[in-house]
């Protein structure tokens, strides 16, 4: 049967078949191809989208914006500040009323249950744009960013190193384990993902034919990986933590000495962005380098500025399957 997104909210990968998740990526290859021809569909003619942010974001929020522009459609930034949401109004009361104006609603936030809420009462397509838990969307853009480099996902070698249970590691776990790949989270024990999760992911990897590998150690964490994947040691609203991350995890900084002893001959290097590689940034001036050397993050091996202009065509995808004129 033809796949039919149409009026589905992107809230979780778990909501999604291992068909629906390539569906999303072909459409994204597609419309990346449109967009580099010139050519602009115009499939969200006449739409509004709201855009909710209780968080910063440079790429998200760009690739909405321009996304929705390229489409045809309207999109309305509502900031931290602008709003009433949880502050003078809750959030069933700002879904009813969203809902009534926007054809469409994108919601980066704290609490994972704020998008799920914003999702039962809006009766429009709900997509999540980052929560504590998850980062659906910027999978999408790895994945896409994966296919391009190897042709395919089945059975391939993808390490995660550093916090490992944030919601980085927590969406590549769960679509990798969808997708049959042999991946690893790599990180000291005291942050590894919650159980029920890994449960989850090791039930989808029996479905598969994905290995899920959870170690401490770096070596056999990367042996045989092709793509060694990092995100910042302290996520938005942890903050606090930072000093004893930096601690802590310092021995899963990805370094050239790593990507080589992969084994592989062109492994490669991602991050969702933003990344603390040097020391030429406000929160990075006294330490320098975090979770990847500024010689990695430069190196041939580092896809990561493709991976980041894929967040621009894996979010029209997502906007033109659930929302799209058919
Ligand atoms: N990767 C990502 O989500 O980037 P932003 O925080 O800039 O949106
Ligand atoms: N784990 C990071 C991802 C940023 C895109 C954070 O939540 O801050």
């Amino acid at each position: 049967m033809a796949i039919n997104l149409n009026g589905r909210h992107f809230l979780r990968l778990e909501d999604f078949t291992p068909e629906e998740i390539q569906y999303l990526l072909d459409l994204s290859a597609d419309l990346k191809r449109l967009k580099r021809a010139g050519v602009k569909p115009r499939n969200l003619e006449g739409k509004n989208v709201a855009l909710i942010f209780e968080k910063a974001s440079t790429r998200t929020r760009c690739a909405f914006v321009v996304a929705c522009v390229d489409e045809g459609a309207h999109p309305e930034y509502l900031g931290k500040g602008d709003i009433q949401l949880g502050k003078k109004e809750t959030v069933k009361d700002t879904a009813r009323v969203l809902g009534r104006m926007f054809d469409g609603i994108q919601f980066r936030g704290f609490k994972h249950e704020t998008v799920e809420e914003l999702a039962k009462y809006a009766g429009v397509p709900v997509w999540n744009g980052l929560t504590d838990k998850y980062h659906p969307t910027q999978v999408l853009a790895d994945f896409q960013t994966v296919i391009e480099n190897f042709g395919r996902l089945k059975d391939i070698g993808f390490a995660y190193l550093g916090d490992g249970r944030n919601n980085m590691a927590n969406t590549l776990m769960i679509g990798a384990a969808q997708m049959g790949m042999d991946f690893r989270i790599v990180a000291p024990r005291s942050l590894f993902p919650e159980k029920d999760l890994v449960h989850a992911a090791e039930r989808y990897a029996k479905e598969s034919g994905a290995r899920i590998t959870l170690t401490e150690d770096v070596e056999k964490g990367v042996k045989g990986a092709d793509v060694l994947y990092t995100d910042v040691w302290a996520s938005m609203g942890e903050e606090a933590e930072m000093a004893a991350r930096i601690k802590l995890l310092k021995p899963y900084q990805i370094t050239m000495k790593m990507m080589k002893a992969t084994g592989k001959e062109s492994p490669i290097f991602l991050h969702c962005l933003p990344a603390f590689h040097n020391h030429d940034t406000e929160v990075s001036r006294e330490v320098g380098a975090m979770e990847v050397t500024d010689e990695v993050f430069e190196s041939k091996h580092s896809k990561v500025f493709d991976q980041a202009e894929n967040r621009l065509h894996t979010i029209k995808a997502v906007m033109v399957a659930t929302l799209g004129v058919r």
